[in-house]
């Protein structure tokens, strides 16, 4: 039996990225008209713990999705790692350094690249099993409350959402790790599949949207693989992806996806994006709000929040604040 807000979450899940079987099944009967879409008088917007509720654990690890459960987030938002035997984890960075222990634990395993023309020492994840990651303290760079924290596996973070919270899951730099034999996007859509979540509606509590910042990942996963999870493509900065935000690129990547995810900057500098989007059929789901840092023209994240999901219409707002979303 679905509560009236978690029936509400599936409602929205399904509205916003465009994918109907949901609404149909058993125990969404309120939610089965099908009449929700762009302005719907009932249609309100998802909320996305981005790395869980990060700005109070440390990202990416249990403790940290666990909080953004507690405070309502719809979705959590698993980064994409692949270690070096071949493990998917839950990870931001290549790299290991920034928020674990592993130059303590593995002083001599690093590489040395340029880094904006200095030599700098990296962990990168690929270079290590999954059972040397599983050594590293995950949780103390944040607070000294979080000592022992692990990076968990995709798998176990998808047990930790099971039957309570989507998953917002994003493709990290999936090209790289192609280039060292690993095809990150059949991996996931296989293990998806393997835990009874690789449909549309196939849990109605855990609902799948898949992002990346990779056109190409996006593209083979809907016309090579045939998902039909429904896909979000992220926009950043340069010349390059503000292209996707013209009219020609949104009609470009309606081919292949069912939302957008811009960085929140480029949606105050052209307003414009979030109706053009809908009248695609895309949803519009911008990143990310922060306390500690809200945008220049906000006194607080939770005004930000507000003028982006009541003036500019967004579907969604990733957020590491979770608890100050503005329900
Ligand atoms: O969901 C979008 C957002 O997560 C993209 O930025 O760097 O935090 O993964 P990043
Ligand atoms: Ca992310």
């Amino acid at each position: 039996m679905l509560d009236p807000y978690r029936d509400g979450v599936l409602r929205k899940a399904g509205w916003l990225f465009g994918f109907v079987a949901v609404l149909t099944l058993p125990g969404c009967s309120e939610a089965g008209s099908g009449t929700e879409g762009p302005g719907s008088s009932d249609r309100s917007a998802i909320l996305v713990a981005h790395r869980g509720a990060s700005a109070y654990a440390p990202e990416h690890t249990l403790a940290s999705y666990e909080l953004g459960i507690e405070q309502g987030a719809d979705y959590i938002e698993p980064d994409l790692q692949i270690t070096s035997d071949g493990v998917l984890i839950a990870f931001h960075d290549l790299t290991l350094e920034r928020t674990t222990d592993v130059e303590d634990v593995f002083p001599d395993r690093f590489q040395e690249v340029e880094i904006r023309g200095e030599m700098t020492r990296v962990w990168p994840v690929n270079d290590f099993t999954f059972d040397e990651i599983r050594r590293l303290d995950a949780g103390s760079w944040f607070d000294p409350a979080f000592v022992g924290a692990r990076i968990p596996s995709f798998g176990e973070v998808v047990e930790v959402a099971r039957g309570r919270v989507g998953l917002f899951i994003e493709t990290k730099a999936p090209e790289v790790y192609g280039e060292r034999g690993f095809d990150m996007e059949a991996q996931l859509l296989t293990e998806l599949a393997d835990l009874g979540l690789g449909e549309p509606g196939a849990d109605p509590e855990t609902p799948v949207i898949i992002q990346s910042f990779s056109a190409a990942s996006l593209e083979l996963m809907h016309d090579e693989h045939g998902t039909r999870l429904p896909l979000a493509l992220l926009v950043g900065s340069g010349d390059a992806a503000l292209e996707w935000l013209s009219t020609e690129g949104l009609v470009r990547a309606a081919e292949f996806v069912t939302g957008i995810g811009p960085a929140k900057d480029l949606l105050l500098e052209d307003p414009t994006v979030v109706q053009r989007a809908h009248e695609l059929g895309l949803a519009v789901v911008p990143w990310t709000f922060r306390a500690r840092r809200p945008g220049d023209d906000f006194t607080t994240v939770e005004s930000e929040m507000t003028h982006f999901l009541e003036r500019l219409g967004v579907d969604g707002i990733i957020t590491d604040n979770p608890d100050l979303f503005p329900r």
